[in-house]
C-alpha cells in the first residue's frame, strides 16, 4: 500500500514508521522542518521518503491526516486533490489552546473533514490511542493486543484501514458509520485523560470484553 502522511509528529511519525517496517511505501510530509522529515524517512528504512504534502498525496492510495485540528485547512490547502483516496484521520478536533473539543455532539472532526473532501473515502481511526502505545516496543509481543475503534461509510475503505490497524499491532473494532466519530472524539479525550493526567501512564490501551 502507498501511504502519505500529512503531519509527521507523534502520531504521523509513529504510524508511518510502523507501516514502513511492514513494507508499505510511506511518504512523510507537513513539517516546519524539512530536515526533521528527511531524518524520519531515513530512520524508517528503505520504504520511506520525505516530500511535500502534495507529493505525499499524489504518491499514495491512503492518506493519514495527523495534523493538529487548527492546522487542517493549511495542510489541505497544500495537499492537492484527495479525490478517490482513502483518508484516515486520527485528528481530534481540539481548540487551538487544546482545552476542549472545537466540534462535538452533533458532528466530529472526521465528519467535518468528509464535508471538506466530498470525493474522498474518509475513515476515522487511531484517534483513541496514545502515540506512546504505538511506539511501545513490547506491544507486539504481548499475547493480547489492544483494540482500536474505527468508523466510516465506505466498506472497502474500512477493510483497508482494518488491515492497516492490524499492521500496527492492534485489533480493529468496527464502530459503524462515520457519524459515530462524534462519539469517538470524546472517548479519545477520556483515553488522553487516563493516559496523561491519571496514573495509568501513556503506554496504555483499551480492549472490549466479549461474553
Ligand atoms: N499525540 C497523541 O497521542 C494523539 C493521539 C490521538 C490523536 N492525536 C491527534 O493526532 C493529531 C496529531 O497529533 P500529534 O500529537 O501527532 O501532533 P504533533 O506531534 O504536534 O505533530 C503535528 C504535526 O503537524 C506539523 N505542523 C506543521 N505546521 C504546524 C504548525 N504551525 N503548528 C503545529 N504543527 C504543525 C508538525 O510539524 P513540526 O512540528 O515538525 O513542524 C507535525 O508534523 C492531532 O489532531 C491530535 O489530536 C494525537
Amino acid at each position: 500500500m502507498r501511504i502519505g502522511i500529512l503531519g509527521s509528529g507523534r502520531m504521523g511519525a509513529a504510524l508511518g514508521q510502523q507501516w514502513a517496517a511492514v513494507s508499505h511505501s510511506v511518504t512523510f510530509s507537513y513539517s516546519r522542518d524539512p530536515r526533521r522529515l528527511a531524518g524520519l524517512a531515513h530512520a524508517s528504512g528503505g520504504n520511506a521518503r520525505a516530500g511535500s504534502p502534495a507529493e505525499a498525496v499524489a504518491a499514495s492510495d491512503v492518506v493519514l491526516v495527523a495534523v493538529p485540528w487548527h492546522r487542517l485547512d493549511d495542510a489541505l490547502a497544500q495537499s492537492g486533490s484527495l479525490a478517490g483516496k482513502i483518508v484516515v484521520t486520527c485528528s481530534v478536533p481540539m481548540t487551538e489552546d487544546d482545552s476542549d473539543l472545537a466540534v462535538g455532539h452533533t458532528s466530529s472532526g472526521a465528519e467535518e473533514l468528509a464535508k471538506r473532501l466530498a470525493d474522498a473515502r474518509v475513515v476515522a481511526a487511531f484517534n483513541t490511542i496514545p502515540s506512546e502505545l504505538i511506539v511501545d516496543p513490547d506491544r507486539l509481543s504481548r499475547p493480547v493486543r489492544p483494540e482500536v475503534v474505527y468508523c466510516g461509510d465506505d466498506a472497502a475503505a474500512k477493510e483497508v484501514v482494518a488491515d492497516l490497524i492490524r499492521d500496527t499491532g492492534f485489533e480493529p473494532v468496527d464502530a459503524g458509520p462515520l457519524r459515530v466519530a462524534r462519539w469517538m472524539d470524546p472517548f479519545a479525550l477520556l483515553v488522553a485523560q487516563l493516559a496523561y493526567e491519571m496514573d495509568l501512564g501513556p503506554e496504555m490501551g483499551y480492549r472490549f470484553l466479549r461474553s
